[in-house]
């Protein structure tokens, strides 16, 4: 997926980011499809896992699923017809809007095929995150998972970044890895990657409600109360 992101790091690089410490965030889902990583996103606070509450979700697509399962939760599900509107940015004032009127604070993209404008960027800086099903800087824009699979990388993934005014380009908050298979077909690679797409959205959105994620430079620094990772992914394994 892809989604240009329109804020500049200087809207970012104050040290943490806005969300204060350990209170509920008001969350705006843009999508246009399955929903599979909004339905990730509604269960993790659904479980307690997760400090948000996802105040509406907005989709381009009128058919989305994505809609059906906002609906299933009672979240304020809205289709804004793209075509309606005469160019991007009108499109974007409009889901500005209605953001702001369901009191979001943090807007998540989770499958939205649409390049955000300034107007997004704008009305939500340093505080719009996407998640992508590559490794960024690797393989950004659509099809990634085919792209992955044609250069023939061995390990793939996914990642969660900040949006900024480049194409999957802004900072990057959390990665996952697996790795690609022999007789891997698209469908197969993107749905090991999407397993971990589920995990690392919510995660990296309650590190962003608790205010434990600081920008310098272009490096997203985590603070884990000193909980470092380990291990490594080998693909073939030694
Ligand atoms: C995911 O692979 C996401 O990374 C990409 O689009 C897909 C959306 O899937 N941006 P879903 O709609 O969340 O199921």
């Amino acid at each position: 997926m892809w989604a240009r992101s329109a804020l500049n790091l200087s809207d970012l690089s104050s040290g943490h980011t806005k969300a204060p410490d350990r209170r509920i965030v008001r969350v705006g889902v843009l999508v246009s499809g399955n929903g599979s990583n909004l339905q990730s996103i509604i269960d993790h606070v659904e479980a307690g896992k997760l400090a948000a509450e996802v105040a509406c979700v907005i989709s381009n697509r009128e058919q989305a699923h994505a809609l059906e399962r906002a609906r299933r939760h009672s979240i304020p599900a809205l289709f804004l017809d793209y075509r309606s509107f005469p160019d991007r940015e009108a499109f974007d004032a409009a889901a500005v809007d209605a953001l702001r009127g369901h009191g979001v604070e943090l807007v998540a993209l989770a499958g939205f095929n649409r390049i955000v404008s300034r107007v997004m960027l704008d009305a939500f800086p340093g505080a719009i995150l996407n998640i992508h099903p590559a490794l960024l800087p690797a393989f950004p824009g659509s099809h990634a998972q085919r792209q992955a699979l044609e250069h023939g990388v061995r390990i793939a993934g996914c990642t969660v970044h900040f949006v900024d005014d480049g194409m999957d380009t802004g900072p990057i908050i959390a990665q996952a890895a697996v790795p690609v298979l022999d007789n891997d077909t698209e469908e197969t690679l993107s749905a090991r990657i999407l397993k971990q797409e589920h995990r690392i959205y919510p995660g990296a959105i309650q590190l962003f409600v608790e205010g434990r994620i600081r920008l310098e430079g272009r490096r997203v620094l985590i603070d884990r109360d000193g909980e470092n990772v380990t291990g490594s992914l080998c693909n073939p394994p030694f």
